[in-house]
């Protein structure tokens, strides 16, 4: 009782505002109340002073101020007779006279709930029914309200409102299943509005994503009674996005089918994307979100986020793909043409994952190797031309292997091979000169004695083959049988020249040790004469010969000390020698 006190010089300020004309009256426009519990609606009405009635009367009326209607009658002053539903509820607790029309009706039951209208009954034809009148609401759950948005980590309140009309049953108020609430505390005080009042209390709390959806009650009861009304609110939490459950980095054979999954909680729901690096593959507004992946190769090598993200934040969570494949085919990038003596490196690249073993071989042998690294070099100081050749680079992983071949080619100037020398035979001398070079070599011979120099265009007195960077070139002449006959080959291309006196085998002269002179004398006239006959038809047969062996139109010739020039040289030569011999 002690607010309507309290109050009271609000509501006469009110009422005089109100009370503008001489018929008015003042009472709350809506009141509420428990059903079972009582309520108390306060009212206050006004007449012309200049009617002085000698007693005041009053009736308040359900639901319809006209008693033509005959409304329900709640309570009247001069009989004292009530509709049956008010018997022993309704009790007048305003003083009529002081123009207090204050109501109280108990038990309350829900047929009760409706409007209540009060009619002054002055005496004689002052007797009018006044339009203010106060709607009854008769309730059996308390009204929970919850603030328009709970947001995790800021305090929040719930106000449970119970309506406190009834001075003689005081509305006890608790809260349930609030106990896991974070830092809550509760707190009651009373609100008046429009001289109706309420018991409020306050649950404060700190509000988390658990308290997501929970259930919590508020509860009323009073003293001395079996009365209790609750009701429930189910919380809504409104918290950031949180990745619960996400892949973590993997590693997939490429052609493989990938499948990543990214579970948020959220509320409310989030936004979730797939990334690769910044491009977005895939998002939703959902709970999860599922990317897949057909037939992964290198390209799809890469670092994937999930991102989720509400209005009030937002989570990622990245992860490595990592593509497993067989290496490429290697590449060998650097020219591979070299001058001897220059520093030559040779890069031989893969690529694959894992990372490959990469062997560069030469005649089956490894000659460089990079163990879990894309590129090899093979390096030479200075390199020579037995580094000239085929070579083959391997690059190889668990799952599979590949390789290129390349040829290192060598350019070198001209060396004079071993088996390079003269063999006299006979009346002829054949020479022999092979020069291995890269570019091919020019070989000339020289004969000091004979004053002469002659090379590959005398197609009569020399020819050439070619076996890879190997030249041969034979020089065949006719030997005389005074001369002292040495021959020096030169071989030459355009990084230098090679001069060498080429050795003589003389295929008979031991014969000649073993016979004796005389034996020799004898044996030297026979061999003057089969000699003689014999290079006369060799002549007709070498061309035969060396036409399947040399593969030139030109044979080599028989050649004579008296060089004139090429031409008929040949023929007169031969036969010159001859009939010099024979002699
Ligand atoms: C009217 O009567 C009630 C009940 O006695 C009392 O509580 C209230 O204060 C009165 N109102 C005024 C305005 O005097
Ligand atoms: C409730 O009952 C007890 C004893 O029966 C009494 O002492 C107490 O005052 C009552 N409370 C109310 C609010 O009526
Ligand atoms: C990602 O996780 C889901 C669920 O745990 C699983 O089914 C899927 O195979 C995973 N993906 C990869 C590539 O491991
Ligand atoms: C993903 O969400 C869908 C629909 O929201 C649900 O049916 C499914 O069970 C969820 N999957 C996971 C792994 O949470
Ligand atoms: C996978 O990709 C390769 C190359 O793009 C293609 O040849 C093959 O058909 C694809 N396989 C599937 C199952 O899509
Ligand atoms: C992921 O979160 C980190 C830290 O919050 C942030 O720096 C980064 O930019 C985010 N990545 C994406 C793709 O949103
Ligand atoms: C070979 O590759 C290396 C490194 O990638 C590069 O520096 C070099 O210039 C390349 N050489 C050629 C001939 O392309
Ligand atoms: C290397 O040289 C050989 C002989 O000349 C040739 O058969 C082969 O095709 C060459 N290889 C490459 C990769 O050029
Ligand atoms: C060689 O020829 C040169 C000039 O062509 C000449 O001077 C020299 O005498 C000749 N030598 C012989 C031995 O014929
Ligand atoms: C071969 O010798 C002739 C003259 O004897 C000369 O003109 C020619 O240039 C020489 N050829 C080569 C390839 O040296």
């Amino acid at each position: 009782m002690k607010y309507f006190y309290k109050t009271l010089p609000v509501l006469c300020v009110f009422i005089e505002g109100l009370l503008a004309g001489p018929w008015s009256a003042w009472m709350p426009e809506h009141i509420r109340a428990f059903e079972g519990t009582c309520v108390v609606i306060p009212c206050r009405f006004s007449y012309p002073d200049e009617l002085r009635p000698s007693a005041v009367h009053g009736i308040w009326y359900f639901n319809s101020p006209y008693p033509k209607n005959y409304p329900p009658v709640v309570y009247k002053s001069r009989t004292n007779i009530v509709h049956e539903s008010y018997i022993g509820r309704s009790r007048l607790l305003g003083e009529l006279n002081l123009r207090n029309c204050t109501l109280q009706i108990s038990r309350l039951s829900p047929e009760l709930a409706g409007k209540y209208y009060f009619r002054g009954d002055l005496g004689g034809y002052n007797q009018y029914t006044y339009p203010e009148h106060s709607n009854l609401e008769i309730i059996n759950k308390p009204t929970i309200e919850s603030p328009p948005e709970i947001v995790e980590g800021t305090e929040a309140e719930l106000r449970c409102v119970v309506p406190d009309n009834c001075p003689n049953m005081k509305p006890i108020v608790t809260w349930m299943n609030h106990g896991a609430l974070a830092e809550h505390s509760v707190y009651a005080q009373v609100e008046e509005e429009s001289s109706t009042w309420s018991l409020v209390s306050l649950l404060k709390f700190l509000p988390s994503r658990e308290n997501h959806g929970r259930e919590v009650g508020c509860k009323v009861s009073y003293a001395n009674t079996t009365f209790e009304f609750d009701s429930v609110s189910t919380l809504d939490v409104k918290f950031p996005p949180r990745i619960m459950q996400v892949n973590s980095s993997v590693e997939v054979i490429h052609g493989s089918q990938v499948v990543l999954i990214c579970s948020v909680d959220s509320s409310p729901m989030a936004l979730i994307s797939w990334l690769r690096e910044d491009e977005v593959l895939h998002e939703d507004l959902a709970n999860n979100l599922t990317l897949y992946l057909d037939n992964v190769t290198h390209l799809e090598d890469s670092i994937y986020t999930c991102v989720a993200e509400n209005i009030y934040g937002r989570d990622n969570h990245s992860l490595a793909l990592s593509v497993l494949y067989a290496p490429w085919k290697p590449v060998v990038n650097t020219s591979v043409v070299a001058i001897e003596g220059e520093p030559v490196t040779i890069l031989c690249s893969s690529q694959s994952n894992p990372e490959p073993t990469i062997t560069i071989f030469k005649d089956k042998k490894a000659v460089a190797m990079g163990v879990y690294q894309n590129q090899v070099a093979l390096e030479f100081d200075s390199v020579t031309h037995e580094d000239d050749g085929e070579y083959w680079c391997t690059a190889e992983n668990q799952f599979g292997q590949s390789s290129t071949a390349f040829n290192l080619t060598i350019e070198f100037a001209p060396l004079i091979l071993a088996d390079s020398k003269c063999t006299a035979a006979r009346d002829t001398v054949k020479c022999i000169c092979a020069a291995k070079s890269n570019p091919e070599a020019v070989i000339t011979f020289e004969l000091p004695t004979r004053n002469v120099t002659v090379n590959e265009t005398d197609r009569e007195f020399v020819y050439s083959q070619k076996t890879g960077y190997i030249v041969t070139s034979i020089l065949t002449v006719q030997r005389e049988v005074d001369s002292q006959l040495f021959i020096v080959c030169s071989a030459k291309n355009l990084y230098g020249t090679k001069n060498q006196q080429l050795q003589f085998h003389h295929s008979n002269s031991l014969m000649w040790a073993k016979v004796g002179p005389v034996g020799a004398v004898v044996a030297f006239a026979v061999l003057i004469a089969v000699v003689c006959y014999v290079s006369q038809t060799r002549k007709k047969k070498n061309m035969n010969e060396s036409s399947s062996f040399m593969q030139t139109e030109n044979p080599p010739v028989v050649f004579s000390g008296d060089y004139k020039g090429p031409g008929n040289l040949e023929k007169s030569e031969s036969k010159e020698i001859c009939s010099l011999e024979s002699h």
